[in-house]
């Protein structure tokens, strides 16, 4: 089942997003499931929860479309639950980053080259690993979601206003999307 993508604007992408419970969710794999079915129609490399509505510590991630970057990432499919971020550390460098809830906008964003992550994966077990390059990028951007941020805060003020309108534009429904969306600012029934 596919989910429609929350666009930007929706409160939803600004709540700093709760951890789950094992039993809370014995679901989580369907969940995990739907999730990559609407990330890959959407023809993204991650999608976090709180993107089909859900403010849960929850995002996954396939970076096989990177794979001409980095030959590593061509089999890097992953689930990631309740991740906390332990450390980002080394250069800050650039690369053009989309958003899923964004779309038709790409901006160039810094970010440190390597990260060292806590988390749970869909078969609850814990992980402490260190991701850099690609990897550590696509996750940086995913845990910003769950922490209620997006790639459009790291802006600078010049790049924020010179989008201003697109992403006000993006809130209302107007834009050219391929894959469902649910728009905050346009109203029910409309
Ligand atoms: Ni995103």
């Amino acid at each position: 089942m596919k989910f429609p993508i929350v666009a930007y604007g929706d409160p939803v992408l600004r709540r700093k997003a709760t951890a789950i419970e094992p039993d809370e969710y014995p679901h989580i794999k369907e969940l995990v499931d739907n999730m990559f079915e609407t990330m890959y129609a959407a023809k993204g490399v991650g999608l976090a929860a709180p993107q089909v509505g859900l403010s849960m510590r929850l995002f996954v991630i396939d970076a096989n479309p990177f794979q001409d970057d980095d030959p590593s990432l061509k089999s890097f499919k992953r689930v990631f639950i309740n991740a906390a971020m332990l450390e980002e550390t080394g250069e800050e460098w650039p690369f053009n980053e989309g958003c899923l809830s964004i779309p038709d906008i790409r901006e160039d964003v810094y970010r440190n080259s390597n990260i060292r992550l806590s988390y749970y994966d869909e078969n609850w077990k814990h992980h402490e690993e260190a991701f850099s390059g690609m990897a550590a990028r696509v996750i940086q951007h995913e845990y910003d979601h769950i922490e209620g941020k997006l790639f459009t805060d790291k802006l600078s003020p010049l790049r924020k206003r010179l989008i201003e309108k697109k992403l006000n534009d993006i809130s209302r429904g107007i834009v050219d999307v391929e894959y469902k969306m649910k728009f905050p600012a346009v109203k029910k029934g409309r």
